[in-house]
């Protein structure tokens, strides 16, 4: 799987296995099986409380902890300097690993000032704990406000996908370095019926939801459809 390169230390494999509401065995298993099929990249989040499912589902695949990305997130409520080491040493101990490759704040929150958290996690980053920081569900200006701190952002994870193409959105990101990361890439599942994909997937001999994933990867974005099964 090809990779993009967020700093030195991090490079992110384009397609990332989506775990929102892999809770329990199911997570377990769907992770796991992710795993099985050659998935290196698992996208979670603190809100999903599904940390310790993928820290087992882990090691039942004897990977080795290197050969994984692992991306978490902070809730929009947590990102007070305090609340983000308190939250990244939880989150450490939940995946059992001494680091996160790519740690993002889940939500903005315009009550904690950016350059709080944003410090919070530089700090966390010269500490070795973390790899990579990055945000998710932030539009231009907020991205301005974060640059403005000079802490390097490198990831926005964005709603896109098919029926939402955040083209302006994904242009600023580029010309300010920030890789996109395509969350809902298949619409929850919604734009894989669209007509458009019927015709495609007889043109490419392909599935809609490959033509989907083709086409954001081709994008230069990357992706994290979630399956259960
Ligand atoms: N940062 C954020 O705020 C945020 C917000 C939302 C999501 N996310 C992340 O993005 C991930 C993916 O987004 P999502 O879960 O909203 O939606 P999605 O990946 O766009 O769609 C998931 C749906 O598509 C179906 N599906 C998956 N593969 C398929 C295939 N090959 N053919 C047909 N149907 C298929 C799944 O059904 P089956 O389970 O039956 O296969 C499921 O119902 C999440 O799990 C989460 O990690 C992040």
């Amino acid at each position: 799987m090809k990779s993009l390169v967020l700093n030195s230390q991090a490079s992110i494999p384009m397609l990332g296995f989506g775990t929102w509401q892999l809770v329990g065995d199911t997570g377990i298993k769907a992770v796991a099986k992710a795993l099985g099929v050659g998935y290196r990249h698992i996208d979670t989040a603190d809100r999903y409380g599904n940390h310790k499912e993928i820290s087992q589902a882990i090691e039942l695949s004897s990977l080795k902890r290197e050969d994984l990305f692992i991306t978490t997130k902070i809730p929009n409520t947590l990102l007070s300097r305090e609340d983000v080491f308190l939250s990244v040493d939880r989150y450490l101990q939940e995946l059992n690993t001494n680091y996160i490759d790519l740690l993002l704040i889940h939500w903005p929150n315009k009550n904690i000032p950016i350059a709080e958290t944003l410090g919070a996690m530089r700090t966390l980053k010269e500490q070795g704990k973390v790899k990579a920081i990055g945000v998710s569900n932030f539009t231009i200006h907020h991205l301005k406000d974060a640059k403005a701190t000079g802490v390097e952002v490198t990831n926005n994870q964005i709603e896109l996908h098919p029926t939402f193409n955040q083209k302006e959105l994904r242009e600023y990101c580029a010309a300010n370095n920030i890789v996109v990361t395509a969350y809902s890439p298949l619409g929850r599942g919604q734009d894989i019926g669209l007509p458009l994909f019927q015709e495609l997937v007889k043109k490419y001999n392909s599935s809609p939801a490959q033509v989907i994933l083709n086409w954001i990867l081709q994008l230069g974005c990357v992706a994290i459809p979630k399956s259960e099964y």
